[in-house]
């Protein structure tokens, strides 16, 4: 096995030995300048680190890998559109630094861009791996397009949302995990136990990601601080807030998310602080230990070395603790 580093590294190699300058340039520069802010690369360390504990060599899954941060940067930048989201990893989105219809069309390329990589592959772990892959691109899409749904909505349950994140973000962690156990050709049950593993990590992920989405630091975040609250997002934060709240606060924060001023600064002070005061807050972060701790739950059940163990708890556990 090796350490997080150590295939963040493996991955950048790789990546940049895939590069060739090639034509439109308006076309492949996108693509490039996204890739190479780069982003903790948690997916593809995930099948990696998957296809090692599964006892595959790590190279065997770089495609594999890389396909799954591709296809995970496409959307980003798709995503970026549907947000108006002006930031992403610190720097400007692909549609601001050059425009809407070149951020369309160099997303469309890199999803097909993704789907080469499997060719790389055998015929049987191929037809694997694309299957998987079809199936989890189109639940992202239906995530994707329920979190939209949602911002128009003032009647979204919690249930709706978890399977909302499940849908736009676990499910693509998870499949990353099973990706590499595809390739190692392990068992089918450490296959759907790597797997039901991701999911929980990427729900607790997704939680911690709509956390930060409010209250992480501006200098250090790399996205728009309470780009959720301007796009009345309706995250835990804001389902939990409500919930908890009397009649008077949750009727403010329904009007609050019902609304897109000009400038949203105080609407961001004054619901950061409703979250806070009605412990929504506290209740998103023991939501996401809960969500840690199942994917846990899911290791004890694997058949492999406690070793391994060890190492997959933690990066569950640095996860818990990101602050970017
Ligand atoms: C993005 O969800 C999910 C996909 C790109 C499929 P968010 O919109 O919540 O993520 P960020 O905050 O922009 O990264
Ligand atoms: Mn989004
Ligand atoms: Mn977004």
């Amino acid at each position: 096995m090796h350490s997080i580093y150590q295939y963040q590294e493996f991955l950048s190699d790789y990546l940049q030995s895939q590069y060739e300058t090639k034509e439109p340039r308006n076309l492949y520069e996108p693509i490039h300048y996204i890739l190479d802010l780069g982003g903790k690369r948690m997916r593809p360390v995930l099948t990696l680190m998957s296809a090692e504990v599964f006892d595959a060599d790590y190279k065997k899954a770089l495609p594999a890998a890389l396909a799954v941060e591709v296809f995970h940067n496409f959307s980003l930048v798709h995503d970026d559109i549907m947000d108006d989201a002006p930031l992403r990893r610190g720097k400007e989105t692909v549609h601001e630094k050059w425009n809407l219809n070149t951020g369309i069309l160099s997303g469309d390329a890199m999803l097909i861009l993704a789907y080469q990589y499997f060719e790389q592959y055998e015929p049987i772990v191929f037809r694997d791996l694309a299957k998987l892959f079809s199936k989890t691109a189109l639940e992202v899409c239906e995530g994707q397009q329920w979190d939209v749904d949602f911002e128009e909505r003032n009647d979204v349950t919690i249930p709706e949302y978890l399977k909302m994140i499940q849908y736009k973000t676990a499910v693509l962690v998870a499949a990353a995990m099973k990706m590499g156990a595809i390739i190692a050709e392990t068992s089918q049950e450490n296959a759907n136990l790597i797997y039901d593993f991701g999911l929980n990590l990427g729900l607790a992920f997704q939680l911690q990601d709509d956390f930060l989405d409010a209250f992480g630091d501006p200098e250090t975040f790399g996205k728009q601080v309470g780009g959720d609250i301007i796009e009345n997002k309706k995250t835990y934060l804001y389902l939990k807030a409500v919930a908890f709240s009397k009649e008077t606060e949750a009727k403010e924060l329904r009007r609050l998310f019902s609304i897109q001023p000009e400038d949203s600064t105080e609407k961001i002070k004054t619901v950061k602080e409703l979250f806070n005061s009605s412990g929504a807050s506290k209740a998103t972060q023991d939501a996401i230990q809960d969500f840690t701790f199942k994917a846990f739950q899911t290791l004890d059940k694997m058949n492999i070395g406690a070793d391994k163990k060890t190492l997959l708890k933690t990066f569950g556990e640095n996860l818990m603790g990101r602050k970017v």
